[in-house]
């Protein structure tokens, strides 16, 4: 049997009563269901919180939980039309890990439903060597459409969503495994050059 494709799913928020964890049970039942084996990357873990402060061990911690993965889905909230801070700084925090991996963008919020982070995140994660997916996945008013354990409440709401989860999760597949083969041909970063971001 073929290995599954691992993806890093990363929380956007660290705030205390969080609506992060709804989202992130859904999304990662979601790529499971797909065939996705996942792995949860969380700034709120206290072994990764202080990341937060550039702490160094807490940073490599990172590097090693985001290392060797085939992507990263990203399950964010929107805070004054643009990603916590938090995610940002995690964000920053490393750097290889990032190049030629395919990012996924799901959001959530207000009325906007989170798109303005999730458009705001497209630019740092150009300027960090990944592809974003074009489809994103996003929820407005999350608060009202699932429960504590990440079940959405409405069936009407959830095959809306699972919908937009099934066009999300086939080009994730598509976009994995195209840059695993080309990561695979050929170094991403040319030989012989300093390293640089
Ligand atoms: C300071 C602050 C700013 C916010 N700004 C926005 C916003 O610009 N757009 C939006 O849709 N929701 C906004 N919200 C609503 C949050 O997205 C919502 O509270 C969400 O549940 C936060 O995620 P969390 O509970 O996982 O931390 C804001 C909330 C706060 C506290």
């Amino acid at each position: 049997m073929a290995e599954r494709r691992c993806i890093g799913v990363i929380l956007g928020s660290i705030r205390e009563g969080r609506i992060n964890d709804r989202v992130a049970f859904w999304t990662i039942r979601q790529l499971e269901y797909h065939g996705f084996a996942t792995r949860v990357i969380d700034p709120a873990d206290p072994a990764l919180l202080p990341v937060q402060i550039g702490n160094t061990a807490a940073v490599e911690r990172l590097r090693k939980r985001m290392a060797n993965l085939d992507g990263f889905v990203i399950v964010t909230p929107e805070y004054n039309h643009a990603e916590p801070g938090w995610l940002k700084t995690l964000i920053d925090s490393v750097v290889g890990e990032w190049w030629a991996r395919p990012v996924g963008l799901v959001g959530y919020g207000g009325i906007s439903g989170g798109l303005r982070a999730l458009e705001a995140l497209r630019i740092i994660l150009a300027e960090l060597h990944t592809v974003t997916l074009r489809d994103t996945v996003s929820f407005a008013s999350p608060w009202r459409r699932f429960d504590e354990m990440g079940h959405m409440t409405d069936p009407d709401d959830a095959a809306a969503a699972e919908a937009a989860m099934a066009i999300f999760a086939h080009r994730l597949d598509w976009w994995v495994e195209a840059l695993a083969h080309a990561r695979h041909a050929r170094p991403y970063h040319p030989e012989g050059e300093e390293r640089i971001t």
